[in-house]
């Protein structure tokens, strides 16, 4: 059967280009590769344990371009030093297609690791509007949303009720409720990401995008940290930590470790992304129908999340090209994007999913995750922001240790921006 499927298919194709099934050269008459073939993909960890059933039902249907998934660690920071050793490699690099992270594009495209796509082979206008633009370098397409994220506030709603208290919609009534509520139930208050990693930068800049700062500015050229709003930022979660309404361990939280401190009962109020609360949410979790989630609160209402999420790339030295294309097609396609939500919890880039009545009654978060997504502010678009990234996250990591007060910190955040500018 399965060769009847391969040799069927070749004569299907015969008549059009001339493609995989037999050796061809790689330049179709559009200056494009055709060739066909077996590729990787390489993702940071797959926190839902999904991507090996979709990745299963491509390779069943492409016995001749059958994917190996690479599933590199959870961090972002260490699946980003794996993929830029890896990339470095050229020719004898082993990933073809890359996960990457919304933030990395500008890096890995700069520094020419990826191959420029052909914006009509993807169906972009279909995606949710501020999606597209983390794909883009210099106004070329350099890789395909795959995921989005928005950060959310996941909250102990049987507490909440017990207490008569709304959700929090400012971080005074978050510091209020973690101070006064958490302790009476033995929780700790408040948690996000805060251990020095990628993580630690996206809860900052949340906290600075929240009191209508930001970082950099002009798509990177300006500095623009220091400012009260930064520094009101910083200090909240700073003061947070200094009051003990943050617990101590959170400085050494990730995704992972921060949902596992929630779902265990441990925290009252956890900053995280969706994924967290359809886990926390599943049956088996110890707080199944007792989490609720609302927007990230801000200084004087609801906050700004930063935009997280992952876009599909092709390596400049990938194997086969044409294949590379056509399995971001499938993966983007609207039916894997409802596996990517159903099967993975994680938030898909089509706009259309986000309006199905069956979806939004599974997943009842959806409005809230549409709007905070729309909402959302990139991390500053720069061909160095893994150096942007680190002076973020040793600063803030000192602010929130109590090594240095949140003013000094931000103060020292600006000059060592300036110097990875102008270096
Ligand atoms: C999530 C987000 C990603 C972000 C990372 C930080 O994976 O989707 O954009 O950089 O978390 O830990």
């Amino acid at each position: 059967m399965r060769w009847m499927a391969t040799a069927g298919k070749c004569l299907l194709v015969l008549g059009l280009v001339l493609t995989g099934c037999v050796p061809v050269d790689r330049r179709g008459s559009d200056g494009e590769d055709t060739e066909r073939g077996p590729l990787t993909l390489a993702t940071a960890g797959d926190l839902t344990g999904y991507l090996g059933s979709v990745l299963g039902d491509w390779n069943r249907e492409h016995p001749d371009e059958q994917v190996t998934l690479v599933q590199l660690p959870d961090s972002a920071d260490e699946t980003h030093a794996q993929m830029v050793t890896d990339l470095r490699r050229g020719e004898r690099g082993r990933f073809d297609v890359l996960n990457i992270d919304v933030s990395w594009t500008s890096e890995f495209a700069a520094a020419g690791w990826l191959r420029p796509l052909a914006r009509d082979r993807f169906p972009l206008k279909s995606f949710l509007r501020p999606v597209v633009d983390t794909a883009t370098y210099d106004n070329r397409l350099y890789a395909v949303p795959y995921v989005t994220n928005a950060g959310l506030l996941l909250y102990r709603k049987d507490i909440l009720a017990k207490e008569g208290v709304s959700p929090p919609r400012t971080w005074a009534e978050l510091e209020e409720d973690a101070k006064t509520i958490a302790p009476k139930y033995e929780l700790n208050g408040y948690a996000g990401q805060f251990l020095a990693y990628e993580g630690l930068t996206v809860n900052a800049a949340e906290a600075v995008y929240s009191a209508r700062g930001s970082i950099l500015g002009d798509e990177g050229k300006r500095v623009t940290v220091n400012s009260t709003a930064a520094r009101q930022g910083i200090g909240f979660l700073a003061r947070g930590v200094r009051e003990g309404w943050i617990p101590r361990a959170a400085l050494s939280y990730k995704e992972e470790e921060s949902k596992q401190a929630f779902q265990d009962g441990r925290l009252l109020f956890l900053r995280n992304w969706p994924y967290a609360f359809a886990s926390a949410s599943a049956p088996g979790s110890p707080v199944a129908g007792k989490v609720g989630v609302v927007p990230l609160p801000g200084p004087d209402g609801p906050g700004r999340s930063v935009l997280g999420g992952s876009d599909l790339a092709v390596s400049a030295h990938a194997r086969y090209p044409d294949t590379a294309s056509r399995l971001i097609a499938y993966l983007t396609s609207e039916a894997v994007q409802r596996q990517v939500l159903t099967r993975g919890a994680l938030p898909p880039v089509r706009a259309s999913l986000y309006e199905d009545p069956d979806l939004v009654k599974k997943f009842p978060y959806l409005p809230i995750l549409r709007s905070s997504v729309l909402h959302a502010a990139p991390r500053p678009k720069s061909p160095r922001y893994d150096q942007v990234s680190l002076a973020v996250q040793a600063a803030v990591q000192d602010a929130l240790a109590g090594h240095q007060t949140a003013e000094a910190a931000v103060e020292r955040l600006s000059r060592e921006l300036h110097a990875v500018r102008t270096h």
